[in-house]
């Protein structure tokens, strides 16, 4: 496999969008139908227009250990009755595999679980670096009024399981409840 040969520079503008990127993801409620805990408001939501959820601008690298993929996520302000926008969360594929996030603006929750049912909620507002550390699965939720934009730079091979959260579901849900922002396991939700 042929390495990156030559280094280089990136940027984000002011509305979060990485340049040079090369590949980009749009996340629409539809197409992470299920993943919100009441199945009624989602039904209605994606009726009522299919919001776009969020967006992934990534600069692709080729799967290699050694590489580290760079990308901007706009993540959208809304909720699904009371639950806030989030993204579709996921572990990487080789688990043994961490991330960085760095917060540009808005404000958010990143949510991680682990396979032995460890769960914890890092709160995010600009400036802040958040460190997945290996075996994490990870999620972000907008719990703000405008988009939460944030960096991610993670390793080249790590690879992408949503599979895992969509069987099982995240064991942390960020809800408003009596105006406030509130991180709750899903058992207490339910
Ligand atoms: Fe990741």
């Amino acid at each position: 496999m042929e390495l990156t040969p030559n280094s280089f520079a990136m940027s984000v503008d002011a509305g979060g969008i990485l340049e040079p990127w090369t590949s980009k993801i749009e996340r629409r409620l539809s197409d992470m139908a299920g993943m919100y805990a009441d199945p009624d408001a989602e039904r209605d939501a994606i009726a009522a227009g299919d919001a776009v959820v969020y967006e992934v601008y990534q600069h692709d690298m080729p799967n290699h250990a050694g590489e580290l993929v760079v990308c901007t996520t706009l993540l959208y302000p809304g909720k699904v009755g009371d639950e806030f926008f989030m993204t579709k969360g996921h572990y990487h594929e080789i688990r043994e595999r961490a991330e960085v996030y760095y917060g540009l603006s808005g404000e958010g929750q990143l949510v991680l679980a682990k396979d032995d049912g460890a769960a914890e909620a890092i709160p995010m507002r600009p400036g802040t670096v958040a460190y997945v550390a290996p075996c994490w699965a990870h999620r972000t939720v907008n719990t703000g009024s405008e988009p939460f934009v944030f960096l991610a730079v993670y390793h080249g091979d790590a690879g992408h399981d949503y599979g895992t959260i969509e069987t099982e579901g995240f064991p942390l849900l960020v809800l408003e409840r009596d105006g406030e922002v509130a991180v709750v396991s899903r058992q207490e939700a339910q």
